[in-house]
């Protein structure tokens, strides 16, 4: 056996993640975009807020259209709002429903979330408070990006 072996040593920095209480935040400004939500064909609301390293919050809602395939999720809204106004390095998107199951971002979103967002990680919250945190990776293991092209 192996001596004098280091008594058991954390080998990667442990990555400091958003406190409870800025989940907390981004969850109240989830809520109140999931009201602005244009959902008269699903009657399906969803709030989103999106938080870069450096503690900006964007909030997405979706946004539906009598031509459905047209409607757009929370997720993209936000990212798409957050991009187009010059933000990057993200590190947690909150999606907020009204649902009993907690509600992840679907495929495209995912896809959308892994270009622009990376691995960030993705707390989804119901109307009773109920959460889960998991990575986009988690949730997108075998993503699709510019390195295949
Ligand atoms: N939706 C979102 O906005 N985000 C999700 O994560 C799942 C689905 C929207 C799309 C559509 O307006 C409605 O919920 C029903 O699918």
């Amino acid at each position: 056996m192996r001596k004098n072996r280091p008594a058991t040593r954390r080998r990667t920095a442990r990555k400091s993640g958003p406190t409870r209480s800025m989940l907390a935040a981004m969850t109240a400004l989830a809520r109140e975009a999931r009201e602005r939500a244009q959902a008269p064909y699903s009657r399906f609301k969803v709030g989103a807020a999106l938080k870069t390293r450096t503690g900006e919050i964007v909030t997405g809602c979706n946004i539906e259209n009598a031509s459905y395939g047209l409607s757009m999720c929370a997720e993209r809204v936000a990212v798409f709002k957050a991009v187009s106004e010059g933000l990057d390095d993200f590190d947690v998107v909150t999606v907020v429903s009204d649902s009993r199951r907690l509600t992840p971002p679907c495929g495209p979103c995912r896809q959308i979330l892994w270009e622009y967002c990376g691995d960030v990680l993705v707390h989804m919250v119901d109307m009773k408070g109920r959460s889960r945190t998991m990575r986009l990776r988690e949730l997108l293991p075998m993503p699709f990006d510019g390195g295949h092209l």
